[in-house]
């Protein structure tokens, strides 16, 4: 259904990205989980055509776009097929909850408020915010921040949505509440990549995890064999370290 090839990036001298490729199919959910500094930002950024990959390309049904460079006419298509959900939420400050869910759709899609406000409530119904639509940003929690962005990203019907460490923002006790909102996306058999720290979200939620370091996959599996199995030595330590350090943090209660 969707499938990124070969992307390739770099930032002046390094390379950030080494042919990155992955297939997803509909309905999966691809946990990317990583090392910082391994590139996924930098993969998901390109793939939503945020930053301008150096080449690759993006297969969406049955249309390819170039990663290099997506044409005015195209762009506009790509960007109602493409969500984003990004670490640091990114909303505008100087329009309620239902007026950032509501933008791409008045602005882009050139839709009447009425119609606009109307797909915006009932997103944020979806996302359990219906009695804050009216909320500016700075009066929200960041967890509810973050669900009006995931609201933001579902409004134009995307086939896809991206998220980049969606929770890693946020206080540990708002954390369950954006990952189950994402759970009943998934649920609904809305196809998603989500790059996280989040073991156990990626353990029950993915239906694929990918395991990237510099710049490059180093192994990807179905979720259950990917944690049962992992067939790389490097693979075994980053899942042993992450558990365990799960395991602390949860053992003396002071999260992270
Ligand atoms: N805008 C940028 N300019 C230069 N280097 C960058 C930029 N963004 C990221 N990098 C570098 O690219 C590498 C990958 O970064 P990133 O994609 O953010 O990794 P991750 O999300 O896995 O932590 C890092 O070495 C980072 O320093
Ligand atoms: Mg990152």
């Amino acid at each position: 259904m969707l499938e990124l090839k070969n992307v390739h990036k770099k930032f002046g001298e390094t390379t950030v990205l080494k042919d990155v490729s992955l297939k997803v199919d509909k309905g999966d959910v691809v946990a990317i989980l990583g090392p910082s500094g391994s590139g996924k930002t930098t993969f998901l950024r390109c793939a939503g055509y945020l930053n301008r990959a150096d080449s690759g390309k993006l297969i969406i049904g049955d249309e390819e776009y170039d990663l290099k460079k997506i044409k005015g006419k195209d762009l506009l298509r790509y960007r109602s097929r493409v969500g984003f959900v990004f670490q640091s939420f990114n909303l505008y400050g100087n329009k309620t909850a239902l007026g950032n869910v509501t933008l791409g759709l008045k602005v882009a899609q050139k839709m009447k408020k009425e119609d606009a406000d109307k797909i915006g409530r009932k997103l944020l119904e979806k996302v359990g915010l219906s009695d804050r639509a009216d909320f500016y940003p700075s009066k929200l929690s960041g967890g509810q921040q973050q669900r009006v962005a995931i609201a933001r990203a579902l409004a134009t019907n995307p086939e896809v949505i991206f998220f980049d460490e969606p929770t890693s923002a946020l206080d540990p006790e708002l954390t369950g509440e954006v990952l189950n909102v994402i759970k009943e996306l998934a649920d609904e058999g809305v196809t998603m990549i989500v790059v996280t720290h989040e073991m156990e979200f990626a353990r029950k939620v993915a239906t694929k995890v990918v395991f990237m370091e510099n710049g490059e996959i180093v192994e990807e599996n179905n979720s259950k064999d990917f944690f049962e199995h992992p067939q790389k030595e490097r693979t075994r330590e980053f899942i042993y370290k992450s558990s365990t350090w799960a395991a602390d943090a949860q053992y003396d209660g002071s999260g992270i």
